[in-house]
């Protein structure tokens, strides 16, 4: 295919930085360039060094070209669910959320909403994320079609839920083991798609219910798991009656042999001391989602204190009690959520968080979340002055930092100038019809 050039300023990360002076950790070009064919990223490096004949040049400048962005947890199916008034977690999910996904049991329904999801994510500049979809397999199907049909890399998994949920909205041990074993089989694997085995949380699903899941772990140790964590206090009561031999929370997991390093575990806020060890001991990921722990009042996610015992965090929107699709707003109140604990997050480890650093927790930095050459070329164009407000800030930054700082506070989709998913830009773009990748 055609060699593309693209120019621009180029921000690349090797590890996790401390802060601006630690070079170590990251490339920058102030006057930089990507050589990008066949989907992939063939060279890195200043323009003048890169630039040869032959080469289809685009030019991004002024803007800043880096890794796209990956949401580690979000839910497919409440895309219309986004800003609903007054609950916590358990009657947010009964009033508004649950009925919300009974809607996807409609394969028509879920294929349209699959489109304007997918539409969503690329235009805030997200190219990778992993999904919850519903308890219906048709919506996993929808979903992983519309994946393959931008080339993107994505994960996702149904649901499996069994019990306090309405009708029309719950498996059983045998189906949910089924439905998931015939997608795994369908999808994992196939172009860019991987698959995470997903028992809702343990509220949902029956011992029965979990047995099963932990059964799917074991038979596709490749497969990701995800699920919620000690997220509401209520929630976490619910659970320990539920489960009454278990230690703590974590544990009802770890019974069924569902926490190793490929596990994610949304919110993961309220935790004993046991259940911090052990997630550490096993590799496993908490997942930071502050626009939906702040939506729903369900409290401060302790980065630091995590961090200090060896885990690696991740961090996501969690749509649809989250509030944004932008990973960038997701920074802006992830750092508020930081400042009220007396933590910091820095710039430049905030932006290798959600590109590089989300890409270490799924194992897959040698793939995503990065533009050393041979990976893949997802590719995310920032304008760092795209508002009134932003441009006016922007004149009083003299660092990379605070430059980036202000996109980190006050950016969103508007500062998406340009979005590449496997070489390929996705604004103004045709994608070839959707029926023809169905299998
Ligand atoms: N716990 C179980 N299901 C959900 C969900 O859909 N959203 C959130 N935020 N927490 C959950
Ligand atoms: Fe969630």
């Amino acid at each position: 295919g055609q060699r593309q050039l693209l120019r621009g300023r180029v921000l690349n990360f090797h590890a996790d930085p401390v802060n601006e002076a630690d070079t170590e950790a990251y490339d920058y070009f102030a006057d930089g360039a990507l050589i990008v064919a066949d989907g992939k990223i063939e060279a890195i490096g200043d323009y003048d060094a890169l630039k040869q004949p032959g080469l289809t040049e685009v030019d991004h400048r002024p803007h800043l070209l880096m890794a796209g962005f990956i949401d580690t947890h979000i839910h497919f199916p409440q895309v219309q669910v986004v800003a609903s008034w007054g609950d916590q977690l358990l009657d947010w999910l009964n009033n508004y959320t649950f009925p919300e996904e009974v809607r996807f049991a409609d394969q028509g329904h879920a294929d349209a909403m699959a489109r304007a999801f997918f539409d969503l994510l690329t235009s805030h500049g997200t190219t990778t994320a992993m999904s919850f979809c519903s308890v219906h397999a048709g919506s996993a199907d929808a979903y992983f079609t519309e994946a393959a049909r931008r080339n993107m890399c994505m994960i996702g998994g149904k649901v499996m839920m069994d019990r306090n949920a309405p009708d029309g909205l719950r498996d059983t041990p045998r189906s949910g083991y089924d439905d998931s074993k015939a997608l795994i089989d369908r999808w994992h694997g196939r172009g860019r798609a991987h698959y995470a085995i997903t028992p809702r949380f343990s509220i949902t699903s029956t011992p029965e219910q979990m047995e099963m899941a932990g059964a799917l772990a074991t038979e596709h140790p490749d497969c990701f798991v995800q699920t919620h964590l000690s997220e509401n206090k209520d929630e976490i009561a619910f659970t320990k009656s539920l489960y009454p031999q278990a230690r703590d929370y974590l544990d009802v997991y770890e019974r069924y042999g569902l926490v190793g390093p490929k596990t994610f575990l949304g919110h993961a806020i309220h935790l004993e001391d046991r259940e911090i060890a052990s997630l550490a001991e096993r590799g496993a990921h908490p997942v930071f989602c502050p626009t939906s722990n702040l939506f729903l009042g369900s409290g401060l996610f302790d980065d630091g204190g995590l961090r200090e015992q060896g885990i690696t965090n991740a961090i996501a929107t969690d749509i649809g009690a989250g509030t944004s699709y932008s990973m960038l707003q997701t920074l802006n109140e992830g750092y508020k959520v930081l400042q009220l604990q007396g933590q910091k997050l820095h710039p430049l480890r905030a932006f290798h968080w959600i590109t590089r650093g989300n890409a270490v927790a799924m194992g897959m930095q040698d793939r995503i979340g990065t533009l050393h050459a041979g990976t893949d070329a997802d590719i995310v164009v920032l304008n760092t002055s795209a508002t009134d407000a932003m441009a006016l800030r922007s004149q009083r930054a003299e660092t990379l930092s605070e430059e980036l700082f202000i996109l980190q506070i006050m950016g969103d989709d508007r500062s998406v100038e340009q979005v590449y998913v496997a070489g390929r830009a996705q604004k103004g773009v045709d994608l070839p019809p959707a029926r023809a990748l169905r299998s």
